[in-house]
């Protein structure tokens, strides 16, 4: 038994904010941001919170899947800025969708988050305890973001992605997971403050502490993502024993185009099996997987039986991969 994903979804606010933009808060050009990141624009809430992006990439997923919200046993959202500390993110999803019947909690592991709530769904799924879940990554990066430092606003975006997964007598495909909480240091943020609704100057004005916001060694980031993804991807497929030339899509955590470059470089792979859209949202953390997902599912590059390895890496440090056989 497995989960397997059946439908997909994705919210992002119709709010952009152009490199010209964050040129205009910090000392930086859009030259610069594309060469080093490849970002071009993020979507930035307005109106949005991470639970309602979160409701609506969920909606979403369920209209796709042919699913409805009583048919739901298990939703889970994985987040790093939900506009709520209690009730979590995934109860006020379960209010919103009238999924009346699912147990809901969240999940934070950063930009790792999706990989680990996929392998926590299919693990539940496989063995028994629920036949349907709703996982969901959803991100309010901007409320956690300095805009006056220019080494991390240029790089992260707001919005959400959903998978519905279905209980499956397929194969399991066994992840490979790490942490190491030593070195945590290189990726931090004190505490969250909601800042809906301030333009992104008096975010930062309103804000007491600099550590309040995301601080980043983008260098020791850097170093430890082309240096683990690569040995994570290898470790998930000699583990279930499949060969790179199996592999038709390796779908990455959207941090930076230099990175996923990288990684394709060290696996002695084609680019063009490592899908990118990051330069459409900046790096949304927990949503950038499933946002790629969504977009690959509904561009129809996505083929009954194509194996995707799924990888994340990011704060705490967190690293991990996942297999996925399409359906
Ligand atoms: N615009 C213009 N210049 C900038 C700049 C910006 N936004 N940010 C830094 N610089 C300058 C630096 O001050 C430095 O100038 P100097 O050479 O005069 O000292 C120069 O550009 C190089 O800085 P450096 O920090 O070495 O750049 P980099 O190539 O490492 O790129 C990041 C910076 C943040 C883009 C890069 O390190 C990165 O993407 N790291 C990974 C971050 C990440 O993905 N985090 C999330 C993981 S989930």
């Amino acid at each position: 038994m497995t989960g397997i994903i059946c439908g997909t979804g994705s919210y992002a606010p119709s709010y952009i904010m152009g490199n010209n933009d964050i040129a205009k808060l910090v000392e930086t050009s859009d030259e610069w941001i594309q060469e080093r990141t490849g970002v071009v624009r993020r979507h930035i809430i307005r109106e949005e919170t991470t639970v309602s992006m979160a409701s609506k990439a969920g909606l979403r997923a369920l209209r796709d899947a042919g699913v409805s919200p009583e048919e739901i046993d298990l939703i889970l959202v994985s987040t790093i800025s939900s506009n709520v500390i209690i009730p979590c993110a995934a109860c006020e999803v379960q209010k919103e969708l009238g999924a009346v019947n699912a147990t809901c909690f969240d999940l934070s592991a950063a930009c790792t988050g999706f990989v680990l709530a996929y392998n926590t769904a299919a693990a539940y799924l496989a063995c028994g305890i629920y036949r349907t879940a709703l996982v969901i990554g959803s991100e309010s990066l901007s409320n956690l973001t300095n805009w006056k430092d220019r080494g991390t606003c240029i790089l992260f975006g707001d919005g959400a992605g959903a998978a519905v997964m279905k209980a499956s007598d397929q194969k399991f495909y066994l992840p490979v997971t790490h942490s190491e909480g030593a070195k945590g240091v290189a990726l931090t943020c004190k505490s969250r403050h909601d800042c809906n609704g301030l333009t992104t100057e008096l975010r930062t004005e309103s804000m007491l502490d600099q550590e309040y916001f995301m601080q980043m060694d983008g260098q020791a980031v850097f170093k430890f993502a082309v240096k683990k993804v690569p040995e994570v991807v290898k470790e998930v497929l000699k583990r279930n024993r499949i060969s790179q030339q199996e592999i038709d899509w390796y779908i990455l955590h959207q941090a930076n185009r230099r990175i996923v470059e990288a990684v394709a470089k060290r696996l002695d792979e084609p680019i063009e099996k490592f899908p990118m859209n990051l330069q459409e949202y900046g790096n949304t953390s927990s949503a950038s997987i499933p946002i790629l997902l969504d977009e690959l599912k509904k561009d129809g590059r996505l083929k009954s039986g194509q194996k995707i390895v799924l990888a994340g890496f990011g704060a705490g440090l967190t690293w991990g991969a996942a297999m996925i056989e399409w359906q």
